[in-house]
């Protein structure tokens, strides 16, 4: 039985906790927050309760999961750990200092991560001593279930650090791919476009939010629209993501945010969590009405899936992932329908060259450029599978 540590009780910390303590480790969470860990303690009560209810689990697995919980106000509460999960606020600073602590606490052999989202791994793990133990274990929200973890080791990880985060990971029940350290990971970095394209094609005014939003569900077959999406994950979240991405990677107009998402972020439009974002949601506010042009639709469609295919297929071409892991990352991080390479290889790899040169004719900008990965592969007539 491996022993854990959390850091944080927020969000990402919880959820974390819950899903070691439900594979039978023994966890740790530390907090500087007391309230947190307490509303996270009456929090995981009620999931536990919730699933007891509906038959997923019986009160024997729901008390032995909360058994295997403790909590701790002081770091020296995570003495003893085999692997730590860091899961505080996404500042550098903040976190190198709570990892060089940490380290004077932990054994030699204890492995710290970080489930940092956009802070390069590298960085975080410069702060240590004994750098090698150090990787990026990334969690979607929320993570009891979302299947997919990232791991993310750092060019410093060693081998044996890598191969054993991931055996413990995968022991929890989830999927890991393994993803080079790089701006936003596969997950982050790949969905951009099913955000940016939609929100340049709005900008240019060719569709409404609803219209765009019927077209990714109808066409695309997507659970969400982008704009549906965006306003449930909170538009200052995901333009900070879009910004981020955009800046490390040394402002790549691919990534380039759009003013819309900027305006309603300043203006506090975040979407459902404030009421009001790209759609109201205040009580008796009615939804505007999609324009179901089937033509119109199939054009837009193909705009946003290519741009998203190049994205996956850039990826691939740099060496940030494999074929099956960006695939996968994609259909367990974000539940998109397919993978986004067996989608190239079923509308035709020389279709997504085609459109995306088009495009980049069009508006002669570097955003629609054509990974030199589909390129050739037009070329050699070549399939992603
Ligand atoms: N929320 C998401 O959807 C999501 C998804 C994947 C990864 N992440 C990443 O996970 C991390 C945590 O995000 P979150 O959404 O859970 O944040 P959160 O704000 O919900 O929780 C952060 C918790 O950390 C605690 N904390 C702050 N500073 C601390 C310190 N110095 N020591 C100990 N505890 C401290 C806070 O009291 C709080 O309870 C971030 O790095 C974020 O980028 C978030």
């Amino acid at each position: 039985m491996k022993k854990i540590g959390i850091i944080g009780s927020g969000t990402m910390g919880r959820g974390i906790a819950q899903v070691a303590a439900t594979a039978d480790c023994q966890v740790v969470v530390y907090d500087t927050n007391a309230t947190a860990l307490e509303s996270s303690q009456q929090q995981l009560e009620k999931i536990l309760n919730r699933l007891v209810e509906k038959g997923k689990i019986d009160q024997a697995k729901s008390d032995a999961v909360i058994n295997n919980i403790s909590h701790a106000t002081e770091l020296e509460g995570l003495a003893g750990c085999d692997l730590v999960i860091e899961a505080i606020i996404e500042n550098l600073e903040i976190k190198k200092s709570v990892f060089q602590k940490l380290e004077s606490i932990v054994s030699v052999d204890c492995i710290i991560a970080s489930n940092t989202s956009s802070l390069s791994i590298a960085s975080l793990a410069a702060t240590l001593q004994k750098a090698e133990r150090f990787i990026g274990i990334h969690f979607f929200n929320p993570a009891p279930l979302m299947k997919l973890v990232e791991i993310i080791p750092a060019i410093q990880t060693s081998a044996d650090v890598t191969t054993a985060s991931k055996a413990i990971i995968d022991s929890w029940g989830k999927l890991t791919v393994l993803v080079k350290d790089t701006p936003g990971f596969i997950v982050n970095r790949v969905a951009r476009p099913f955000y940016g394209e939609s929100l340049r094609i709005y900008d240019e005014g060719l569709a409404n939010t609803a219209t765009l939003d019927w077209i990714m569900k109808e066409i695309g077959g997507f659970r969400m629209g982008p704009f549906e999406l965006m306003d449930f994950i909170g538009n200052d979240i995901n333009y900070t993501v879009t910004e981020t991405v955009f800046k490390e990677f040394f402002y790549d107009a691919r990534y380039k945010p759009s003013f819309t998402q900027k305006r309603l972020s300043e203006a506090g439009l975040l979407g459902r969590k404030t009421g009001k974002g790209y759609y109201d949601y205040s009580e008796g506010a009615t939804k505007p009405e999609p324009h179901k042009d089937e033509q119109l639709g199939k054009t837009l469609f193909n705009r946003v899936i290519c741009m998203l295919i190049n994205e996956a297929a850039d990826a691939l071409f740099w060496n940030i992932a494999s074929r099956d892991d960006i695939d996968t990352a994609m259909t367990k991080g974000v539940n998109y329908p397919k993978g986004l390479l067996h989608w190239a290889d079923e509308i035709g790899i020389a279709h997504c060259v085609d459109t995306l040169d088009e495009l980049f004719d069009t508006y002669r900008e570097e955003r629609y450029r054509c990974s030199p990965l589909l390129r050739s592969m037009k070329k050699n007539n070549e399939l992603f599978y």
